[in-house]
């Protein structure tokens, strides 16, 4: 528009343009060559790496080295845990029943809660809410004992401070990496504190994830608002749920490729408690 158009045909423009529906700020695909955040395709594929592209599409940030070794480092360390977890049950027992790909990958998905996998956005909403709060940790345990609230990021079935579970040692590692790592630190306080009462009662891989991502969003230049506001919105569960669909497409081509037939569990593993 040239510089001597009114006001009045600037507004007549405005009017006239359709309402969009969508508004979408990630990627364009309409010209000559797909843009993922304001970035040529040919120059993704030469210079970056599947972190970088999370970086862009999902934080709209161009992330420096040490947050993209954390972030595939991440889904090495998710990219399996056997075939006995509920998720894994479920796809399994899915691909056994004969359905595709797509439905057993919805079966493991629908098992994500608390108690499996979703502990990593309650630890995330505990950790960025007690951090700026400036709270201790002695206060936050008290305060969560006082809710009947769990801690979100303690607790390992069989690990212990007496057997430390080895990707928690690769992910402290991992934070000497790091500019800042004030989550991480105040979540290590509270478990010396939660150790005190159980062995068991340590910092989790899902605590560890949690406390690295809320220290690398801070890095990333994002206020404590906007971090808590990605946090609810489910992020650090995405982490979770991109790592561990690789270990579960690779459990559903396993039954696959061994042709198992459909699965019945036992009347022996089933107590019939019945008049
Ligand atoms: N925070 C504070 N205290 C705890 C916690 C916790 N996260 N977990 C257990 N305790 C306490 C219990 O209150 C109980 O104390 P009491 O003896 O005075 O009553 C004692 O430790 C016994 O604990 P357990 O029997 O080993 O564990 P429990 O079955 O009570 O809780 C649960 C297990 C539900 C998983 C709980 O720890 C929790 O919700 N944790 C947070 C989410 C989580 O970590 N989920 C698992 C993810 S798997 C993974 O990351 C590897």
């Amino acid at each position: 528009m040239s510089d001597t158009t009114t006001l009045e045909q600037k507004l007549q423009v405005l009017q006239n343009r359709k309402k969009t529906n969508f508004t979408s700020t990630i990627s364009d695909e309409r010209g000559s060559e797909l843009e993922y955040n304001g970035h040529k395709i040919s120059d993704l594929v030469a210079w970056w790496s599947v972190a970088k592209v999370i970086g862009h599409l999902w934080l709209k940030r161009d992330l420096p080295e040490y947050a993209c070794t954390f972030i595939e480092t991440i889904m090495i360390l998710l990219a399996d845990h056997g075939p006995a977890v509920s998720g894994a049950t479920n796809t399994i027992v899915t691909a056994r029943a004969g359905k595709d790909v797509v439905s057993s990958l919805i079966a493991w998905l629908a098992t994500i809660g608390p108690r499996f996998g979703g502990a990593v956005t309650g630890a995330g909403i505990w950790l960025v809410d007690a951090v700026n709060r400036w709270i201790s940790p002695g206060e936050l345990v008290k305060e969560m004992k006082q809710k009947w609230v769990y801690i979100q990021w303690i607790w390992h079935k069989v690990k212990s401070i007496y057997d430390p579970d080895i990707r928690c040692k690769l992910m402290q590692d991992l934070a000497k990496t790091f500019p800042t790592t004030k989550h991480l630190e105040f979540a290590l306080w509270v478990e010396e504190l939660t150790t005190q009462k159980k062995p068991n009662l340590i910092l989790n891989v899902d605590g560890h994830i949690a406390a690295l991502l809320c220290d690398m969003l801070s890095d990333l230049w994002y206020t404590p608002e906007e971090i808590a506001r990605m946090v609810k919105a489910d992020l650090f569960n995405s982490f979770f749920v991109l790592s561990r669909s690789i270990w579960f497409i690779g459990h559903y081509l396993d039954q696959q490729r061994l042709n198992e037939w459909l699965y019945r569990t036992p009347w022996w593993d089933i107590l019939y408690d019945v008049e």
